[in-house]
């Protein structure tokens, strides 16, 4: 199990926040309000929640009151999303957690019949084709909404341009791969897992747009990007370590853009409804 540092997860948390589709939050507000039939709350799964960022930039968007359920393999990260979870929806409304630790590649539908939502954030290009299709497999079965944020691209823009960048971007592209995970195609293998299953997918953009202002997380992504792509392709070391020097040197003096690409992915049970586009 690949451990993931509570400090890098809450160093992006802010640039996570920003990049969010916000535009796909009114659909999945329709269909949480047609389909609520009353309910007493809103019962949402957060999967992957590492620290809980999901549910703290989600669940005061959405109004009335909501009871999260946690899943993480990593019990550490499942204890921190709990400490630090949201107390109040977009009207004040109570909100409540449970936490459960498991495999994402194990969820069935029954783990998650009482789903109003399924959310995740920054998780699809760390699965396995087979764990999106269990997972998508399992949102089918529950008939549920599904909202899936911020999985990586494969692009990167860096300002301004070095000759380094596309071959370094190529290397990370695919580290990402490795042992069969997504990485850069994860989102189309989860709209492909989706519209099989006859749901309704909506793509948006949420890159990081990261400029001097973010400079603690442009250094910490730079030195795990270009880390991980000599893990990948050794040969590189010698210049990417002269690349890394410059690009920090250039970060630190506020000279140096970076544009993360990233899609978040709305998933509807159905066909699209009558007069609307999806
Ligand atoms: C990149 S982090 C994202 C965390 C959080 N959603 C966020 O946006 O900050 C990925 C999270 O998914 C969890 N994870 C990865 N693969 C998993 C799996 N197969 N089953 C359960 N949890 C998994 C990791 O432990 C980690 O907390």
């Amino acid at each position: 199990m690949h451990q993931y540092a509570p400090q890098w997860l809450e160093l992006r948390e802010g640039a996570d926040a920003d990049a969010r589709a916000d535009s796909l939050l009114d659909p999945l507000r329709a269909r949480l309000a047609h389909a609520s039939g009353g309910a007493a709350e809103l019962v949402v799964h957060d999967l992957g929640c590492g620290t809980g960022s999901m549910g703290r930039w989600l669940a005061p968007r959405l109004e009335g009151a909501q009871r999260w359920v946690l899943h993480d393999h990593d019990p550490g990260l499942l204890r921190l999303a709990a400490d630090r979870a949201p107390r109040a929806a977009a009207d004040g409304s109570p909100v409540t957690v449970t936490a459960r630790r498991g495999e994402i590649g194990r969820l069935t539908g029954a783990d998650l019949v009482d789903a109003a939502l399924v959310t995740a954030s920054a998780l699809l290009d760390v699965l396995t084709v087979e764990e999106v299709d269990a997972l998508a497999a399992a949102c089918t079965d529950a008939g549920c909404p599904v909202l899936l944020t911020l999985s990586v691209a494969g692009r990167v823009e860096l300002t301004p341009e070095h000759p380094l960048d596309a071959e370094l971007g190529d290397a990370f592209n695919a580290h990402q791969r490795r042992g069969g995970l997504l990485g850069p195609e994860a989102v189309d293998a989860a709209c492909d897992a989706f519209s099989r299953r006859g749901a309704t997918v909506r793509v948006q953009p949420s890159p990081w747009r990261l400029g001097p202002r973010e400079a603690e997380l442009t250094e910490e992504w730079l030195c795990g990007w270009v880390g991980a792509a000599c893990e990948q392709r050794p040969d590189l070391v010698d210049r990417a370590d002269a690349y890394l020097v410059e690009r920090l040197r250039a970060c630190r003096a506020g000279e140096l853009r970076a544009v993360v690409h990233h899609c978040d992915v709305l998933v509807l049970p159905g066909p699209p409804a009558t007069g609307t586009v999806s």
